[in-house]
């Protein structure tokens, strides 16, 4: 049986993957630049500056910034993106996750999160989640991030739990690809389209509950 669940929160928690695609939207716009939700798959679970590093090469304006210009524009974008999140609330939670944590918590079984984003632990508090998680790892300190494996392997070990005990939940390609190079069982949430056709994949929040975890787990060790 799996030992911990190491979960990704932008797009497997709450719908704040959205506020990313509108807040670098909006930065795109201001240096003429237009990204759309196709584009923005390449952005999900991907680090600020990764992020920023894209939508300029997606422009053809890589070579135009200097190094404040462009630590300037990813601070704008992240102004805008925390002024976005100001109104999270428990209710904004995507269904099914509190009782994830809850039944998780029942058995004993750890919880950790790996997310790339800074603004993890603000939002954890903001939905009331905080309690629920005994590690947070933080991105800041990982040497690489998704699809390199180190937020997830930096997610076990504040749990405990060796890697190979751990499911991780994502909803990004780029995360997907950090869980199976830290050598935990992935479960996607969105589509196989997206996330690959060779791993567990929900449409919906809804179904992550422990059975189906312990299912996925199951086919997977027998
Ligand atoms: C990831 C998001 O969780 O965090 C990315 O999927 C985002 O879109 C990244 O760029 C970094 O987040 P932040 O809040 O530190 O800019
Ligand atoms: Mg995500």
């Amino acid at each position: 049986m799996f030992k911990a669940v190491l979960f990704d929160l932008d797009g497997v928690i709450t719908d704040t993957a959205n506020y990313h695609f509108l807040a670098w939207e909006k930065l795109a716009k201001q240096i003429g630049i237009t990204i759309d939700r196709t584009f923005n798959e390449q952005l999900k679970g991907v680090s600020r500056e990764e992020s920023l590093r894209r939508i300029l090469k997606h422009g053809g304006l890589e070579k135009t910034f200097t190094t404040d210009e462009f630590a300037q524009m990813a601070a704008d974008k992240n102004k805008n993106y925390v002024e976005m999140i100001q109104a999270v609330s428990p209710q904004d939670v995507y269904p099914g996750i509190l009782s994830l944590l809850k039944a998780l918590r029942r058995h004993d079984i750890k919880i950790a999160l790996a997310s790339a984003s800074k603004n993890g632990p603000f939002l954890l508090e903001k939905m009331a989640l905080t309690q629920y998680f005994d590690a947070i790892a933080d991105p800041a300190k990982v040497a690489e991030s998704k699809p390199a494996p180190d937020i997830f392997l930096a997610a076990a070990a504040g749990v405990n739990v060796a890697i190979q005990e751990t499911i991780g939940i994502e909803d990004a390609a780029a995360g997907i690809a950090a869980i199976k190079a830290a050598h935990a069982l992935p479960i996607g949430v969105g589509n196989a389209d997206i996330l690959g056709a060779d791993i567990a994949i929900v449409g919906n929040t809804r179904e992550l509950t422990l059975d189906f975890l312990t299912e996925v787990w199951e086919n997977d060790n027998n």
